[in-house]
């Protein structure tokens, strides 16, 4: 059997990370995409610090690096929002390749873009490819606390908080979460009407499918977080004041008709020093079960499993498939192709 031919597309903080852990795993990078012109042109073993070159250049051209790569699977880490990402997704599915994407909003977008899912999830049937959102989410936020609610008789509440550090990710993600905005910038900001979905809204939904629990009401609350002492950036290198906004906390609150109540807060902001990713669980019943992987190293564990669906998403049916419907995640120490239904990769 060959080995799987994967596309970098976003060949950016995340791209870097998962480049390494792919050829580890016996991947052969076929094509990377970028925009930035001091990226485009480099070889893309080299721009993520692998110490040697994998002869597979950066390059703008999105549409033919997939025609000219012809790749089984895209590790796609651009934006995180479907509207913005639509146009993206679709030019993989049409060059006949399979997505893993870390749009937050791909891990469950039928409640937050259900127009923009359906119209992506019969194209990719058209062409017989799976396009699934993962990422940090999979085993932390889905996986490891679905079994925990697994393990219990009756169920009254599911709490979880957790945390990030905006600033273990590229520029973009750093704006996204409205580092360096004075209050008032930061209350016009989230009051706009287009401010995008929360996170938090795609896991709860996700979360409740899996258990197969139906979603009655939802509720959402934003408020900044402020920095209390000089807080420096490395990702933009700079430096932000005592009292200017870091980041942000979502607080989302899902009712379930089965009389579950959901509650997930999430904070991304740029840490101060001695902090670290929180992943912490309560689900409340009979009995009252717990769970804490503080700390976590959500850059790491994001890639990781990033590139751990691979053989996964290749595997599953075609469509909009999101993690609920694939197997639990599983430790696979590669080639990765070995993995992968057989005849698929003739
Ligand atoms: N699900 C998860 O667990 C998880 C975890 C971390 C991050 N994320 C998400 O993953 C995404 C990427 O994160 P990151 O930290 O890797 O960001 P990053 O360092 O900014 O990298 C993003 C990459 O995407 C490229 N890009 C952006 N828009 C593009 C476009 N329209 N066409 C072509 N390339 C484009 C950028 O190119 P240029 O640099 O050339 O502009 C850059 O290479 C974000 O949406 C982030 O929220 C998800």
């Amino acid at each position: 059997m060959r080995r799987i031919r994967a596309v970098v597309y976003g060949a950016g903080s995340m791209g870097s990370i998962a480049t390494r852990l792919m050829t580890d795993k016996g991947i052969e990078i076929v094509g990377a995409i970028a925009r930035n012109p001091s990226k485009v042109g480099r070889d893309l073993g080299e721009f993520a610090g692998l110490g040697h070159r994998l002869n597979v250049p950066i390059e703008a051209d999105a549409a033919h690096v997939l025609a000219t790569s012809r790749p089984d699977v895209v590790l796609h880490a651009t934006r995180s929002f479907l509207p913005e990402i639509q146009e993206q997704l679709a030019l993989c599915v049409r060059n006949g390749a399979n997505v893993v994407t870390l749009s937050e909003e791909s891990l469950y977008p039928w409640y937050t873009s259900p127009i923009i899912a359906a119209e992506l999830h019969t194209l990719a049937k058209q062409h017989g490819v799976t396009i699934t959102g993962g990422g940090h989410q999979d085993a932390f936020w889905l996986g490891m606390v679905s079994t925990l609610m697994g393990a219990a008789h009756r169920i009254d509440s599911v709490y979880g908080k957790c945390t990030c550090n905006a600033d273990d990710y590229g520029a973009d993600i750093i704006q996204d979460n409205h580092v360096g905005e004075t209050l008032e910038q930061f209350q016009k900001s989230i009051s706009s009407e287009s401010r995008p979905p929360t996170f938090g809204r795609n896991l709860l939904g996700v979360l409740a499918q899996a258990s197969g629990l139906r979603p009655k009401e939802w509720k959402s609350e934003v408020s900044p977080v402020v920095a209390d002492d000089d807080r420096p950036s490395q990702s933009i290198g700079v430096t932000f004041p005592k009292g200017t906004v870091v980041g942000f906390s979502d607080i989302d609150v899902l009712h379930t008709f089965e009389g579950i109540t959901f509650t997930f807060e999430m904070s991304g902001y740029v840490y101060g020093s001695g902090e670290s990713d929180v992943n912490k669980w309560v689900v409340r019943g009979e009995p009252d079960l717990y769970l804490d992987n503080t700390p976590v190293h959500g850059r790491t564990t994001t890639c990781t499993q990033w590139v751990n669906r691979i053989p996964d998403v290749i595997n599953a049916p075609a469509g909009f498939v999101t993690l609920d419907q694939l197997p639990p995640l599983r430790y696979r120490p590669g080639p990765f192709h070995n993995y992968v239904s057989v005849g698929t990769l003739a």
